[in-house]
């Protein structure tokens, strides 16, 4: 039985994956979910599958060298799945430091460890092993021509602390490919959206403010362009390139869903519209007069557009989830599921909104 070890597992993709995979495979994997548990860790999102006796979570930090190679030493692991990061990059701009830590020196740690627990020696690793490092098409800048899009060969240019930190992660999993033969891959996703994310990144924060009648902020004018994938398919792109994925290649995963950020916003106010039944007191409250615009992010990247043709035809991998399907599934997964809104938005968040905004 393949065990696979997912750090970040209570974050809003690594809880998704690790719905997915046990969908998908059942009994016939184990599954061990390392995670710090920061403010964007929360086990309430793996309530469904907590009690699963192929399931362990271990609460552990990434930067963490004893601990980690203490999960290694423990289990014979087959495949990595690299979530953990920190992952907002407002949050980068004020504060870079711990994005350098978790994502470059954790990042560090986790390969370091993979690497001494698989190896034979002679220096080549055992079979069957990978290490699926989680990236972003962030780590490539920002598309200034229309008609351009990120490929695999498009040259890194991050901007933002995060996205540079993210880059340099990459970087150091290239290295350790070139230089050991490290057994990993790379995948380099646009933005997600659906359940179980924080709702400091745009979409559920968008949805939590119009529920409860609150300003809608957008950034600058509201022309920043995203390419937005429902998170079960970037699941499902992870899962192939973990199955098919040649060892060393770093793979794009997009469904070529470009938006205007303010085009986001109106989608939700329109689908918030048609779905509040007319006695909810929250309609009237639902409209356009709540965008508000705000001061521009720093450094904010003007577009991002994924072109996935590696993945589709190598992998055969295609998305499933079409974004009018996506967007309406998550809006009435936020509107069924206000209790973890509540719980995750009262406390340290409230702080962080107040400093962020003041709206
Ligand atoms: P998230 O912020 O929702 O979750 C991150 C998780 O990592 C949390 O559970 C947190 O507790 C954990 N974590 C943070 N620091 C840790 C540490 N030092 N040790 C152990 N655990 C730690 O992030 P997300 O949106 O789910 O993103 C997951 C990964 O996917 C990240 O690597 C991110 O760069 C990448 N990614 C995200 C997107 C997106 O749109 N969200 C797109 C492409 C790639
Ligand atoms: P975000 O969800 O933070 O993802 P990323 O910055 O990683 O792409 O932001 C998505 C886009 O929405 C980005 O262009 C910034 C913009 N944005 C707003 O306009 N208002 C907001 O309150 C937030 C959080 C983001």
């Amino acid at each position: 039985m393949r065990t696979y070890l997912v750090t970040g597992g209570a974050g809003f993709i690594g809880s998704n994956f690790v719905y997915y995979m046990f969908r998908k495979y059942g009994d016939d994997i184990r599954l061990i979910n390392v995670d710090a548990l920061t403010y964007a860790g929360n086990l309430e999102n793996l309530k469904g599958i907590e009690d699963r006796k192929n399931y362990t979570f271990i609460k552990a930090d990434i930067r963490n060298k004893e601990a980690i190679e203490k999960i290694f030493a423990e289990n014979d692991v087959d495949v990595v799945v690299h979530f953990a990061a920190e992952s907002h990059v407002d949050r980068s701009i004020v504060n870079p430091e711990v994005f350098v830590e978790t994502n470059v020196l954790g990042t560090a740690v986790m390969l370091n460890a993979a690497k001494a627990a698989w190896e034979n020696e002679g220096g080549s690793f055992k079979d069957g092993k990978k290490f699926l490092h989680v990236s972003t098409d962030e780590v490539y800048g920002s598309l200034s021509d229309p008609k351009d899009y990120f490929y695999e060969t498009t040259p890194y240019d991050p901007h933002s602390p995060y996205s540079a930190s993210k880059a340099s992660a990459d970087f150091l999993v290239k290295a350790y490919v070139d230089t050991y033969h490290f057994p990993a891959c790379i995948t380099n996703c646009s933005n997600n959206y659906g359940p179980y994310q924080f709702p400091e990144k745009l979409i559920p924060l968008i949805i939590n403010n119009a529920l409860s009648g609150k300003k809608l902020p957008v950034y600058g004018d509201g022309k920043n362009v995203r390419d937005w994938l429902y998170v079960d398919d970037h699941c499902k792109g992870i899962d192939m390139v973990i199955e098919k994925g040649r060892v060393g290649e770093k793979y794009n995963i997009g469904g070529h869903n470009e938006r205007e950020n303010i085009q986001i916003v109106k989608t939700i106010i329109k689908t918030l519209q048609e779905i509040l039944p007319n006695d909810d007191p929250r309609k009237a409250n639902v409209s356009e007069d709540l965008i508000t615009y705000v001061e521009d992010r720093k450094g904010h990247d003007r577009r991002y557009a994924i072109a996935p043709d590696k993945i589709s035809k190598e992998l055969g991998w295609l998305p499933d989830t079409k974004f009018e399907d996506g967007i309406r599934l998550t809006i009435k997964w936020y509107m069924d599921h206000l209790d973890w809104m509540e719980n995750i938005t009262s406390g340290d968040y409230q702080d962080y909104y107040k400093r962020m905004y003041r709206i």
